[in-house]
Parts: structure tokens; C-alpha cells; sequence
């Protein structure tokens, strides 16, 4: 029996695809599959609290460090709509969703994945209590399947360090419908990773990926984009066993370049690449070709760059960061992150 009220807290992180989710299914079934590290610095803290109530029906109030928001309550409440089914207590308390960033507001750093990983920990949380016997790898799946349900790629939010969702036949347990921890050898090469996330541009962006999602429907090119995902999930089995980061190196800026390609020949068409993020990529690449230090840059949805690179290199990238790439950065912005191992409890 759950109590009358009380109280859970999670932090979750955010996460950056190695290889692409673009495309999806009703409800919430990637096109694809995709796998992801999970970030530590970039990540959300939620507190529900929760109160018991008579009537039925979906009742929450939404903060935003502390204070009312009002603009996030739509997307909680598909949310909410969409996981009843899965969460029997639901119908039954009023929560109050207090919730927080590690990084600036409106950074342009996606803060759904993160966002909906954290609420779906603290539901699990409150599920746990009911249930005490399920187990760590129930617990975390359904955790990992209720995030879907809220944002796709928050699905891989829930466990690091390498996360892979969407089913693939060489792939032993993999699902359309949560995420997994990587199941096959990762070089030490891969450990403390580390990812810089360079703020390009902070507003709004003009086509959100929603929308972007559903433009892949009719798309002339998803047949052969989605088969090159699997295939590209194929490719990049060999290169993380043994830590091969040319080879690492070409698959995922070609994901990300592919990623934005889409969006460029879609209909209607977009763009979400800034100048800056144009001068950031030839400048990774001057300084690979010159320095022969194993940098490369990833993109998501938006103008922002990731930089990706081993911890063995991070003094000289990050003095070169900091002296020719601040500058293409909103405000000279950027975030030092590093590959973590997802959720947990406060
Ligand atoms: O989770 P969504 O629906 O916001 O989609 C995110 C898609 C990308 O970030 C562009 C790629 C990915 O796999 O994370």
C-alpha cells in the first residue's frame, strides 16, 4: 500500500546518440534503432511529491526550480495520458513536480531526455513500494519503457554508459520499447569519455522534433536512412571492441551530418545549423588533420555541437576549445561533460 503522501527525488542525465533516432511509429516506435552514451554534468533533478485525492482522473502541479510553469503541463499531461495504463497509482494522488537543470535555461540543450527519465524514476519509485519484490532489471526496463512514452531518446536516460534501443536482429535483447545497457564489449578507450557541448545558438528552435519525426513519414530517403542505422549499429561492434576511433570517428559525424541531411531534404525542408556551427565542424577538422588527436563532433536536433573525444586527450582539446571555439559559442558558452552512468536516487 502506498502512503497517504509523501515524497521522491531522482536525478537523471541527459544523453547523446552515437547513432541516430529519426523517424517513429504510433506510439512512441523508433523507425530505427539507436545507441547513445549517457552523459553525467547535463542532467535533470525532479522531486514529486504526492498526495493522496478522492476523485479519479490526472492531477499534477508543475514547477520549474521552485516556481510555476506553465508551459511544460501539455506535454506531462500526454505524458501522464499515455503510462496510466502502466501505472495504476496514477488516478489516485495529486503530485506537485518540482523540477531542475544542471544546465542553463533554454541552453538549447534538450532537457526532455533527461526531464522524462528523472519523472519516470520517481514513478518507479512510488511503483516499488507497492511491489518490493520486482526486481533491479524490471525496475529499470519499465523505468526506461515509461521515459519513451514521454520523450523517445529519454529512454536511454535511465543507464549508462552506452545505451541502445530499437530492436536489431544482432543485437540479444534489444527492443522497440526501452533501452539497454550496450550487451557487448566496450574498450577502456570508450571509459570517461568525454563530451563537450558547445551553445551555439540558445532560442527557440523553429521546428521541434516532433515535428521532425513525422516529416520522415513520405520522406523520399527513410527507407535507405533507416537501413543504414541498422546497419551502422553493425558497423560500430567491432570498432567499440576495439576501441578503433577512426573508425568511430567517421560513423558518427557521418550520423550526425546524415541526421541534419534529413532535415535539409525533407517537405517541408529546415535548417537547424547555424554559421557557427559550420565554422565549429571545420575547425574540428583542421585541428584533427594538424594535430592528429581523435576529436569529433556530434550534432542533435538543434545548433549546438557535442565534441566527443578520449579523457586522454582532454587538456589539449580543451585548451583548444577554449581558445578558438568559445568564441562561436552564444555568450562563450559550452559544457564540459563526460560519459556517466545514469539515473539515481537523492
Ligand atoms: O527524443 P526526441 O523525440 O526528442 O528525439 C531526439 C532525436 C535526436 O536527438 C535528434 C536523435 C537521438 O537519437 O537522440
Amino acid at each position: 500500500e502506498l502512503p497517504e503522501n509523501g515524497k521522491v527525488t531522482w536525478k537523471a542525465p541527459s544523453n547523446i546518440a552515437l547513432v541516430k533516432y529519426w523517424g517513429k511509429k504510433p506510439v512512441q516506435i523508433p523507425a530505427n534503432p539507436s545507441i547513445s552514451f549517457t552523459l553525467d554534468t547535463c542532467a535533470t533533478t525532479t522531486s514529486v511529491s504526492y498526495g493522496k485525492k478522492n476523485n479519479g482522473g490526472i492531477s499534477f502541479d508543475l514547477l520549474f526550480e521552485g516556481k510555476a510553469k506553465e508551459d511544460f503541463k501539455p506535454k506531462i499531461h500526454t505524458f501522464f495520458e499515455r503510462i496510466r495504463e502502466y501505472v495504476p497509482f496514477l488516478d489516485k494522488y495529486h503530485f506537485t513536480i518540482d523540477t531542475t537543470n544542471s544546465f542553463p535555461h533554454s541552453s538549447g540543450i534538450a532537457s526532455s531526455a533527461s526531464g522524462m527519465a528523472a519523472l519516470s524514476m520517481c514513478l518507479m519509485d512510488m511503483e516499488k513500494t507497492l511491489n518490493p519484490a520486482m526486481s533491479d532489471e524490471l525496475f529499470h526496463a519499465k523505468a526506461s519503457y515509461l521515459a519513451r512514452l514521454g520523450s523517445g531518446s529519454a529512454c536511454r536516460s535511465i543507464k549508462g554508459s552506452m545505451v541502445q534501443w530499437g530492436a536489431h536482429k544482432n543485437i540479444p535483447n534489444s527492443s522497440n520499447l526501452y533501452g539497454i545497457e550496450y550487451p557487448f564489449e566496450i574498450h577502456p578507450v570508450f571509459n570517461g569519455f568525454c563530451d563537450t557541448i558547445l551553445l551555439v545558438h540558445k532560442g527557440q528552435k523553429q521546428v521541434s522534433s516532433t515535428v521532425g519525426h513525422q516529416l520522415m513519414h513520405g520522406h523520399p530517403y527513410a527507407t535507405n536512412r533507416f537501413e543504414q542505422a541498422f546497419a551502422n549499429l553493425d558497423t560500430l561492434k567491432p570498432i567499440l571492441a576495439s576501441g578503433d576511433l577512426e573508425g568511430f570517428i567517421k560513423l558518427v559525424e557521418s550520423e550526425a551530418l546524415t541526421l541534419h541531411a534529413m532535415m535539409m531534404t525533407s517537405m517541408p525542408y529546415f535548417i537547424l545549423m547555424k554559421p557557427d556551427t559550420l565554422e565549429i565542424i571545420n575547425k574540428v577538422w583542421e585541428f584533427r588533420l594538424d594535430t592528429k588527436i581523435p576529436l569529433c563532433f556530434t550534432l542533435d536536433a538543434g545548433a549546438n555541437v557535442h565534441l566527443l573525444y578520449p579523457s586522454s586527450e582532454k587538456e589539449k582539446v580543451q585548451k583548444f576549445i577554449k581558445d578558438n571555439l568559445a568564441d562561436h559559442c552564444e555568450n562563450g558558452q559550452y559544457i564540459n561533460d563526460v560519459v556517466g552512468s545514469g539515473a539515481i536516487k537523492i
